[in-house]
């Protein structure tokens, strides 16, 4: 028998909005101190099979030559009965992310995560400073969603903006 793929787990209708295909139509914004600011496109497929997850792929690539950049592959899920969200995430820079958080509960449209634990595996990239901390803002507005990252590493302790992001909706 095949895997059946089953209806949205009813602990994410609060999150049904988030299912879905989104892309950046324009180039989004990637800078640091310790770097060249840079332009990337970004597609996230959010997905679900029934499970009280969603699957989550993010890819990004080079905006003129397509060549693909940073990648995370994960896990979104709310803890049952409250507006904690938990994404777990893993990186191709080689770090595991577990990114918590509020689903912000005056508008549902809103998420604020933290992270609480991060791992580098010995594939880290070497020529990064080491991951200390990240925060995620993802923010609806229809079919939009925007997305500020920070992040700190051990040269800059501070959380500080890494990506800017604005996605459509396309499927
Ligand atoms: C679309 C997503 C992303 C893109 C396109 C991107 C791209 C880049 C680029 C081009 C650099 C500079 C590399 C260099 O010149 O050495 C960089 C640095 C870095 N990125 Fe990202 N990045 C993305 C997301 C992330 C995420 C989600 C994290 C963390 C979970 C992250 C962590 C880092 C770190 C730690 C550095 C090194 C900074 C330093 O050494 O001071 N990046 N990123
Ligand atoms: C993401 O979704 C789009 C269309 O909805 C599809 O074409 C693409 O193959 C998906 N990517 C991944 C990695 O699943
Ligand atoms: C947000 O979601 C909670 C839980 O489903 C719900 O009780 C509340 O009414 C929602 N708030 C808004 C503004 O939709």
């Amino acid at each position: 028998m095949e895997m059946k793929v089953l209806q949205l787990h009813e602990l994410l209708h609060v999150l049904a909005w988030l299912e879905g295909t989104w892309i950046t139509d324009e180039p989004a914004m990637g800078m640091y101190p310790t770097i060249k600011p840079f332009n990337y496109y970004d597609q996230i497929n959010i997905t679900s099979i029934g499970q009280p997850m969603f699957n989550y792929i993010a890819q990004s690539w080079h905006p003129d030559s397509g060549i693909p950049m940073h990648r995370e592959n994960g896990f979104l899920q709310i803890l049952p009965g409250t507006n904690k969200v938990v994404l777990s995430l893993i990186g191709n820079i080689g770090a595991f992310t577990v990114e918590q958080g509020d689903l912000m509960s005056n508008d549902n449209n809103t998420l604020d995560l933290n992270s609480n634990n991060i791992l580098l595996t010995d594939a880290t990239v070497p020529t990064f400073s080491p991951l200390t901390k990240t925060r995620r803002v993802y923010k609806r507005n229809g079919d939009n969603l925007e997305l500020i990252f920070y992040m700190a590493t051990a040269k800059t302790p501070e959380l500080t903006e890494h990506l800017r992001a604005k996605y459509r909706k396309v499927a």
